[in-house]
């Protein structure tokens, strides 16, 4: 089946041909992170201002690039949800538009579910039970998924993102938006253990993640220490790459000590690492030795395919289009949509309790 794949749920709007569920004809992304840049993070009126633009050139030239024709899509996967309302807007309307006027079938896709199947272009087929760790910047989640398309929410962030804690601190750092793929290149010249910053340690024992009290240790560091953010233009430092480097190996053991815990509870097959911050090198250096340590295969997107793109779209639509799910025009975005079909009472209980030990 050929299924055209829609994004559009942040700031990149991005469109993709995928054959067969696992092969990319071509995958487009325009990325808005240029306008977003002198605000530090995405302007969500601006951002789906930009996809109106955006979505019918981007398109076109998807279905060039794969020299396929609109005769030969057989149908239109679009993600639904989560993100911003005005973002999913463009691209739901579009692919319902596109599919109603076409007379093919059409599937909304959890965001989150796309990045799950952004391993499948470059990895051999994904052995059931998995364990996903989906990082990105609005994202922090542990999925136990059994088999294909059902999700145990094993674990989450209780407060910030891992992406949203690079981007932050990033920006406390005067570095540019966004700070992520910044930090990670200076960290490489940077001392990991220069400074101590703490992993959070849930109360209630749960295997969560939090990242809001390191980003304020790093904000202590940066005041105790009278660091001022960089200015434009200005060289970072020895002491800047240091920094970089600490905070980055903390959440980096934050995030697999939780993978580890997990992994001896659960036995999953197969270990998936996806997400923006998938891109991280000390991540999927660690990911990579730990999946040795533990004796399991982890697969990761290559880095092109780890922040949002439309193949994973596709993709993830592709297997809901096998399994004859079709969305009717009632269909609209969900900014909220939640990907878990398995409950885990655990997960309820989490809820009650919200407290944290640094
Ligand atoms: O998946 P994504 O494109 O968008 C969301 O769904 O959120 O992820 C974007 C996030 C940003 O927070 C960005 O800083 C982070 O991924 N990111 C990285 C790296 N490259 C992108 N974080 C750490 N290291 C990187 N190399
Ligand atoms: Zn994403």
């Amino acid at each position: 089946m050929i299924v055209l794949g829609i994004e559009s749920s942040c700031d990149e709007t991005a469109a993709a041909v995928v054959r067969g569920g696992r092969e990319i004809l071509s995958s487009v992304i325009s990325s808005q992170i240029e306008m977003h840049k002198p605000f530090g993070g995405v302007v969500p009126e601006l951002a789906s201002r930009e996809h109106l633009v955006k979505i019918e050139p981007i398109v076109k030239e998807a279905l060039e690039k794969a020299g396929v024709s609109l005769d030969e899509i057989e149908a239109v996967a679009v993600t639904q949800g989560p993100g911003l309302i005005g973002s999913l807007l463009v691209g739901v309307c579009y692919a319902k538009a596109l599919a109603w006027g076409l007379d093919i079938p059409f599937v909304g896709v959890n965001h989150i579910e796309g990045h799950f199947y952004s391993v499948v272009f470059e990895n051999p087929p994904i052995e059931y039970p998995a364990l996903a760790l989906i990082v990105s910047g609005g994202h922090t989640n542990l999925f136990f998924v059994p088999e294909p398309g059902k999700y145990k929410l094993v674990s989450r962030t209780r407060d910030d993102a891992a992406g949203e804690a690079f981007d932050k601190v990033g920006k406390m750092l005067g570095l540019e938006y966004p700070g992520g793929p910044v930090i990670d290149r200076l960290a490489k010249e940077g001392d990991p253990k220069k400074i101590k910053f703490p992993i959070a340690k849930i109360s209630d024992g749960r295997p969560d993640f939090s990242f809001s009290g390191l980003k304020t240790a790093v904000m202590r560091y940066l005041k105790e220490n009278n660091i001022e953010p960089l200015k434009d233009g200005e060289a970072p430092d020895q002491t800047i790459k240091d920094i970089c480097a600490s905070f980055q190996n903390t959440v980096v053991r934050s995030l697999l000590k939780n993978v580890e815990r997990l992994t001896e509870e659960l036995n999953p097959k197969t270990l998936i690492v996806a997400g923006g911050v998938a891109c991280n090198s000390e991540l999927r250096d660690a990911s990579e030795k730990l999946a040795k340590r533990l004796g399991l295969p982890v697969y990761f997107p290559s880095k092109h395919l780890s922040t949002d793109n439309a193949a994973m779209i596709a993709a993830a639509g592709s297997v809901h289009l096998e399994q004859g799910v079709r969305d009717s025009l009632e269909m609209t975005a969900d900014v909220s949509m939640r990907l878990q079909n398995l409950e885990n009472e655990d997960q309820k209980l989490r809820k009650k309790k919200v407290r944290y030990r640094l």
